[in-house]
């Protein structure tokens, strides 16, 4: 059975993603680490929209993860025509006084599974020569910021990874898209431990979005089959702004803003 499969399901863009997908009569496949949540969203979307929704619980900090859900896929008969990468997190403040194990699973969830889940079923879709992965960057991708500098260079690398398959898996019929949302209100935040004064330093001003509203644009961008899209007017016009500033002004400024907020010296 064709199913799409989504990481980071369980809540926030991930959720709201799955519930504009379960009303398109998609069937899902649907991943996170809180097996009650996604048991609860199973039932809801394929009682509502009548479409089969399965659900697999795992945590993505583990490396064999991946191998394990798409061995599971194919235990199921699933076949995962879609593959949505969702599953991210955040961190902020001084990168030499955050936790290393917190940075080390940070870049094991928003790349390594990633890239291992991005290997693993796109093989059966280029023999299919039909499918599509999408890859959720962020506006943060589009410039180096100070404070949020590891979560900001994991989401340029999967801007810069998405773009090059895209070119790679074309001639195959393989559809790759990189979407990428500004600040929303979701977990994100709390699971970052974000809701504090450097949290606040870092975003004060953004404009937010909800994730319903993220899910709308997606699900356009999605269909269109669009090789890349950002969600929001003003974060549109935002990254417009950064490609004609050099990187390094950007950083500078990003630095002064976030110690004039944090009244810190330097
Ligand atoms: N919110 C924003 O402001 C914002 C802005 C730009 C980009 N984004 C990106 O959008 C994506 C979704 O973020 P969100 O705002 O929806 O965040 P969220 O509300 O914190 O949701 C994150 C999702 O990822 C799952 N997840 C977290 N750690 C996991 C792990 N170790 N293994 C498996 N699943 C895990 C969570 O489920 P469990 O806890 O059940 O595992 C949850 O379903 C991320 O890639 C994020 O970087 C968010």
């Amino acid at each position: 059975m064709k199913t799409t499969l989504i990481t980071g399901a369980s809540g926030g863009i991930g959720e709201a993603i799955a519930k504009r997908l379960a009303e398109k009569k998609e069937n899902l496949t649907l991943v996170a680490r809180n097996e009650t949540k996604l048991k609860l969203l199973s039932q809801e979307l394929s009682q509502k929209y009548n479409v089969n929704v399965d659900f697999i619980a795992a945590d993505l900090f583990d490396p064999q993860a991946p191998e394990a859900i798409y061995q599971e896929c194919r235990h199921r008969e699933l076949e995962v025509s879609s593959l949505i990468n969702n599953a991210g997190m955040g961190s902020g403040g001084e990168f030499a006084g955050a936790d290393l194990k917190n940075l080390e699973n940070m870049l094991q969830l928003n790349n390594g599974a990633l890239v291992s889940l991005t290997h693993l079923f796109m093989q059966d879709m280029l023999k299919q020569k039909a499918g599509t992965i999408v890859n959720m960057g962020s506006l943060i991708s589009f410039a180096p910021v100070p404070y949020m500098a590891l979560y900001g260079a994991s989401k340029a690398f999967v801007r810069f990874l998405s773009q090059a398959l895209y070119e790679e898996c074309k001639p195959y019929g393989v559809h790759v898209m990189f979407f990428a949302p500004g600040l929303t209100s979701t977990n994100f935040m709390e699971a970052a431990a974000l809701k504090n004064e450097t949290g606040d330093a870092l975003i004060a001003g953004a404009p937010t979005q909800t994730a319903d509203q993220v899910a709308e644009e997606f699900i356009n961008a999605y269909y269109e089959r669009k090789r890349a899209a950002v969600s929001g007017r003003m974060n549109r016009f935002a990254v417009k702004l950064l490609t004609l500033v050099p990187n390094s002004v950007i950083a500078a400024s990003s630095a002064r803003t976030f110690k004039k907020r944090t009244n810190q010296k330097g």
